[in-house]
């Protein structure tokens, strides 16, 4: 696949980078940050569509999620490999750095009737944890609303195929769609956060 290939070799520059800073005392959060600028994009807004937008999480989500890529916990093609080469302190820097940036929608393809009755599914499913559409991110739930489609697309496979661990509550809701609504409610939820701007 050519967009692992694209992903793969620039894990290759952003390794032989990252050596090259660990010899550096303290590097600081912005050039930590210089390191996932290739996939994520400058100031954490990346430019899709495998690599999400990683600006303006809470600190909290930040960190969580690069300690379950460190240890394995969320399957990745590539972040459990890059995770590994940072230390506590160094995660907590970047969670910092990238938590200050904003959150930048830039514009996705979508169905206008899928997004529609995506909204709907959102409210009564997802809204309770994913406020404000999916956009607050002041608590540990990430942020969805205008993250890429294919990424939430991958990350709700990971889901759904038990690869990664739900949220207890978060899967009774989940089994609830998929019961109700089977794919099609999935793809709708995915065009709804793909239309926000
Ligand atoms: C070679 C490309 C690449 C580089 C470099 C990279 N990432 Fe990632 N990142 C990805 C991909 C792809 C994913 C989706 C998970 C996966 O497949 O590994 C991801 C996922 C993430 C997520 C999870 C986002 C979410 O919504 O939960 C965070 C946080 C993250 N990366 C942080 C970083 C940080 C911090 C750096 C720099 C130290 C970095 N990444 C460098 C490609 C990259
Ligand atoms: C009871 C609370 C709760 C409900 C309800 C809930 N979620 Fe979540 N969700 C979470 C939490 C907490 C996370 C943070 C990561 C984790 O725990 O896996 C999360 C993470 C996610 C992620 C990964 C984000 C990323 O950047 O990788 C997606 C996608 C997601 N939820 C989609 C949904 C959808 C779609 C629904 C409705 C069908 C839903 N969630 C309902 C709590 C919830």
């Amino acid at each position: 696949m050519l967009q692992k290939k694209i992903i793969e070799s620039c894990l290759l520059l952003v390794l032989s980078m990252a050596s090259g800073a660990a010899i550096a005392a303290t590097p600081g959060a912005s050039m930590l940050a210089n390191t996932c600028a290739g996939c994520h994009g400058t100031n954490g807004v990346s430019s899709g569509p495998a690599a999400p937008t990683i600006a303006g999480f809470s600190n909290d989500y930040f960190i969580g999620v690069m300690q379950q890529f460190k240890n394995a916990e969320i399957p990745s093609t590539i972040m459990t490999r890059i995770a590994k080469g940072y230390t506590d302190e160094e995660i907590k820097l970047m969670a910092k750095h990238f938590s200050e940036m904003e959150f930048k929608r830039k514009p996705q393809q979508f169905d206008a009737k899928k997004a529609a009755f995506g909204k709907r599914l959102h409210n009564k499913y997802c809204e309770k944890c994913h406020e404000n559409g999916g956009r607050k991110s002041e608590d540990d739930a990430g942020i969805l609303a205008g993250q890429w489609a294919p990424y939430l697309n991958n990350a709700m496979n990971d889901y759904t195929s038990g690869d990664r661990e739900m949220h207890k509550k978060m899967k009774k809701k989940v089994d609830a769609l998929q019961k109700d609504h089977g794919d099609a409610g999935l793809d709708a939820l995915i065009n709804f956060y793909a239309s926000q701007k």
